[in-house]
């Protein structure tokens, strides 16, 4: 009930407007956006990588409606790119894209354009880039560009949410030899006819998801604080006999920094995402959504002021 009242507040403008403007809305968006700018950026990835975390860089930002906000969402990708190079901040950190922020509802063909200059600056900055998955509506679209993207730039990775009925079908496809995927539990309000509704359903449809990653030729990427699905990520990993160079977990920055820092301990590769830049208002809502306990985080930040 309340997740779907998060991700429906995710899409409203309004709201949007209501909530940038609370003053104690910065405060809280701290705990999980590394900062407005490049600078802040660059200075969290170093902290990160110093902890011997690898990092995905997120410029916040979704479903451009311009074409301008479009070309603005890719210059500051490429922008960054150099700036992580030139700190020596690659290979270990790369960038995750979403294809609507490049123009994907305008026209997908820009956002293609798009996506191949940022991957063309990530190939030149030694690292990758990663596809975002968004609301189901534009996942055939976004794989058909991963295709596309993967000719000329075979490292870019794909996500793929656990949630969709799809989705089991979408990793078999992508569980080979030189694919990076990344598998999701998926963060949008899906309809019943795409989705799984239930957590159970959905964490099954993960184990299976799992299964097919690990066991194929890919590189699978395990996204999820889920305590239970990451030890049965460990537990498949061994099955399948891949060593801990052979997949990479993946956590949210800000969510459960004790569990990134215990499997880094454990020799995994772990990497971080990190969004940053000024519209984190769906982000945040997203993962308000995620765990609607964080209100209390809220509540707390609210009446310290
Ligand atoms: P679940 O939500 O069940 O959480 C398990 C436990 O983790 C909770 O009990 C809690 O302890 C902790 N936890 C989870 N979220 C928390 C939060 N926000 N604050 C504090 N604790 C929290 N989705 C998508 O649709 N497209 C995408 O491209 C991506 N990309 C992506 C990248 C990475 C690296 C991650 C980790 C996740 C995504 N997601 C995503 C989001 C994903 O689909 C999902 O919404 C969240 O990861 C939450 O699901 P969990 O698997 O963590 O399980």
């Amino acid at each position: 009930m309340l997740r779907s009242l998060f991700l429906a507040a995710a899409g409203s403008a309004r709201l949007e407007r209501l909530v940038e403007s609370v003053p104690v809305s910065k405060g809280i968006v701290q705990r999980f956006v590394a900062g407005g700018g490049a600078d802040e950026v660059l200075r969290v990835t170093r902290e990160l990588a110093d902890d011997g975390l690898a990092v995905s860089l997120d410029h916040l930002g979704d479903d451009t409606r311009t074409v301008e906000q479009a070309v603005a969402a890719r210059d500051e990708y490429v922008a960054i790119l150099a700036g992580l190079h030139g700190a020596g901040l690659t290979p270990a950190a790369e960038v995750s894209v979403k294809l609507s922020a490049l123009g994907q509802r305008i026209d997908e063909k820009l956002a293609y354009e798009h996506a191949r200059a940022i991957c063309a600056a990530a190939a030149e900055a030694g690292t990758t880039v990663t596809l975002d998955a968004e609301d189901h509506s534009t996942t055939d679209a976004t794989l058909e560009t991963l295709m596309e993207l993967r000719r000329d730039f075979p490292s870019t990775g794909a996500v793929l949410q656990a949630y969709l009925r799809r989705t089991e079908g979408d990793c078999r496809e992508l569980a080979t030899a030189g694919s990076r995927v990344r598998l999701c539990k998926g963060a949008y309000a899906e309809p019943e006819s795409v989705a799984f509704q239930s957590a159970l359903d959905v964490d099954k449809s993960f184990v299976r998801c799992l299964n097919i990653l690990m066991s194929g030729e890919g590189y699978p990427m395990v996204a999820t604080h889920d305590p239970r699905l990451i030890a049965i990520a460990e537990d498949r990993a061994r099955w399948f006999d891949r060593s801990t160079g052979e997949y990479e977990f993946q956590l949210l920055y800000g969510v459960r920094s004790e569990e990134q820092g215990r499997l880094a301990a454990g020799g995994n590769t772990v990497r971080i995402y990190l969004p940053y830049g000024d519209q984190w208002y769906g982000y945040l809502m997203r993962r308000l959504a995620d765990r609607p306990a964080n209100m209390g985080f809220v509540a707390r930040a609210v009446a310290s002021r």
